[in-house]
């Protein structure tokens, strides 16, 4: 057990998926794994573990934002032993030349947050995947000819903001789209020595106010999701 998650030792898998959402983390354990088992239910963040083609794994939410993704991937990754954790969330795209339900491997997070420097001490504003995942996820969607583009994100603390700009940071590093976890997913991960990746699927175009559909959401997300699981398990 852990302060926020409350599962028994050794129930939750050494590679976990982690969407923000915990009814998309139920959803995927329901479709996806068989003999899911709910592990934590705490503050309805949920964790499953299940066999996909006969292998474990588990999934479970990190919630929304740096201060969120921190405290659930530093408890799995230092209580539970976890080894690889890859978030699978939505974006918002800055340019009107990415198109909705694109996916990204995120290949660096650039962000405002203090998250890096106040934990950990890292005082860059770029945040790298760590350890291996981010190339299984690009050699496994290589496998499947699943198109996968490779972009640098900005990881913002800010979803509403006054100044429609474009943020700074986002300029700077030439970041095509906006979420709000990865930074610290990266850092985590990197203090501890720990793998991390981020896949995203494009939800919004910032510029045109396009949007996936609330109707579109689920089966929108379902071809990242069988990038993530076959990534897990190669
Ligand atoms: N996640 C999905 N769309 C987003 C946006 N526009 N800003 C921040 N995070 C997002």
């Amino acid at each position: 057990m852990s302060i926020h998650i409350t599962a028994p030792e050794g129930s939750i898998a050494p590679v976990v998926l982690m969407p923000g959402d915990p009814l998309r983390a139920k959803l995927i354990a329901t479709e996806f794994l068989a003999d899911a088992a709910l592990v934590s239910s705490t503050r309805n963040i949920f964790y499953y573990t299940g066999l996909y083609k006969g292998h474990r794994i588990s999934v479970g939410a990190s919630g929304m934002g740096c201060p969120s993704i921190g405290i659930y991937s530093y408890e799995l990754y230092s209580n539970y032993d976890v080894q690889h954790i890859i978030r699978i969330g939505t974006c918002g795209a800055y340019h009107s030349n990415l198109r909705l339900f694109d996916i990204i491997n995120v290949a660096k997070s650039a962000s405002e947050s203090t998250f890096a420097k106040e934990a950990w001490g890292f005082a860059e504003e770029v945040m790298l995947p760590q350890g291996n995942a981010y190339a299984i996820i690009n050699e496994t969607a290589a496998a499947r000819q699943q198109a996968v583009l490779d972009t640098s994100v900005h990881t913002s603390d800010y979803f509403y903001r006054a100044n429609p700009e474009l943020p700074a940071i986002a300029a700077a590093h030439q970041c095509a789209v906006v979420e709000m976890e990865s930074f610290a997913l990266f850092a985590n991960a990197r203090y501890l020595g720990k793998s991390a990746a981020c896949l995203l699927t494009v939800s919004d175009i910032i510029p045109t106010q396009q949007k996936i559909s609330p109707d579109q959401r689920e089966q929108s997300l379902l071809p990242m999701i069988e990038l993530a699981l076959e990534s897990a398990i190669r």
